[in-house]
């Protein structure tokens, strides 16, 4: 079975998206929706959230989940699941929630996102994908017109690095009223957004004041290039055997890379925790920085962060001069 009509056309979604919907429910029988659960609770249950799952490539054109996307299906339900208490107190706040997905690529959980808040709390959550790969914008943009979703998310091809957050806001929400001093911006996502694109997240996040900064890093390099220039330069340390391996300079690095991103978010006055994100064996990109904004600045963590700094090479991460406030 295909769809007939075109998805993304105006004038025919109404009428695709109650088609679709009707072979939801046709295909969910009671039975089918408890086999996919498997006895867990279904964050994503296959007929409410039909036009979502078949946005994202989930479902099929005959509302059936092939076994090849029933593991995606359980990534994207999860990553909801372990955002969830630090969501929960974004729904605390009045109003529109503004939300900025870094690096969003094919737009997985900036859908997610969107939907749950309407769907599930009844609240209107806006989402920003931001990408500098324009195929993967066009890509989201057509999932979000497929889902029924594109007054909610819309997108900004850009890098992150310098990112314009009030342009790119008032450019995509068009009747902001806010824009002119600035978007309240309520939380920053960034899912395996490569290399320093987590910084650019975190530095976004923590200078718009966001009360959810939530990142899963992804091969940061930075630190590891920084103890490269120490072992070519023969420099000498406890970690020059660390500086000296490639493997192992290049896993210890990542790990206290994000070390280094917890203090300097606790030093902005977040609440940190660094979490195992997508327990799997098959991939090492599985922590979640997951910060809430708490208090004032917190000079304690900063001093923290430079004693870890010095006690490992004293190599330091770019972030720690565009985090707020300045030391
Ligand atoms: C591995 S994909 C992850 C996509 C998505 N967040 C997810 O979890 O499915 C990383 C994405 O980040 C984008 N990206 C990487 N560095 C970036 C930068 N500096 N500025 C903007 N986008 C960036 C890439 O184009 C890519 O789409």
């Amino acid at each position: 079975m295909t769809d007939a009509a075109d998805p993304t056309d105006p004038a025919t979604r109404a009428g695709w998206a109650a088609a679709f919907t009707a072979r939801a429910e046709a295909h969910w029988t009671p039975s089918r929706v408890a086999a996919l659960a498997a006895g867990k609770a279904l964050v994503l249950p296959p007929i409410e959230a039909a036009l979502l799952l078949r946005a994202l490539g989930l479902l099929r054109a005959d509302a059936s989940l092939p076994p090849s996307e029933v593991r995606k299906y359980w990534q994207v339900s999860h990553m909801v699941t372990v955002l969830g208490p630090a969501l929960r107190a974004l729904r605390e706040r009045e109003g529109t929630l503004r939300v900025v997905d870094a690096g969003c690529g094919r737009s997985y959980l900036t859908l997610v996102l969107a939907w749950i808040a309407r769907a599930r709390w009844g609240q209107r959550l806006e989402v920003l994908g931001v990408d500098r790969n324009p195929d993967v914008i066009a890509a989201g943009r057509r999932r979000a017109a497929i889902a029924g979703l594109d007054d909610l998310v819309r997108f900004a091809i850009a890098p992150l690095d310098g990112f314009d957050l009030a342009a790119a806001w008032s450019h995509a929400f068009v009747r902001d009223p806010d824009v002119s001093s600035g978007p309240r911006l309520d939380a920053v996502v960034a899912l395996h957004a490569c290399d320093t694109a987590t910084c650019d997240a975190i530095a976004l996040g923590a200078h718009a004041g966001a009360a959810l900064i939530a990142v899963a890093p992804c091969c940061q390099a930075e630190l590891a290039r920084g103890w490269a220039e120490l072992a070519d330069a023969g420099a000498a340390g406890a970690f020059a055997p660390i500086w000296a391996a490639p493997h192992l300079r290049r896993e210890t690095a990542a790990e206290v890379t994000d070390a280094l991103r917890t203090l300097l978010l606790r030093a902005a006055g977040y609440e940190v925790a660094a979490i195992e994100f997508v327990p799997s064996p098959h991939t090492r990109k599985n922590t979640l920085v997951r910060a809430v904004r708490r208090g004032p600045p917190d000079p304690a963590a900063r001093a923290a962060y430079d004693a870890l700094v010095a006690a490992t090479g004293g190599r330091g991460l770019a972030l720690a001069d565009r985090m707020p406030p300045r030391w």
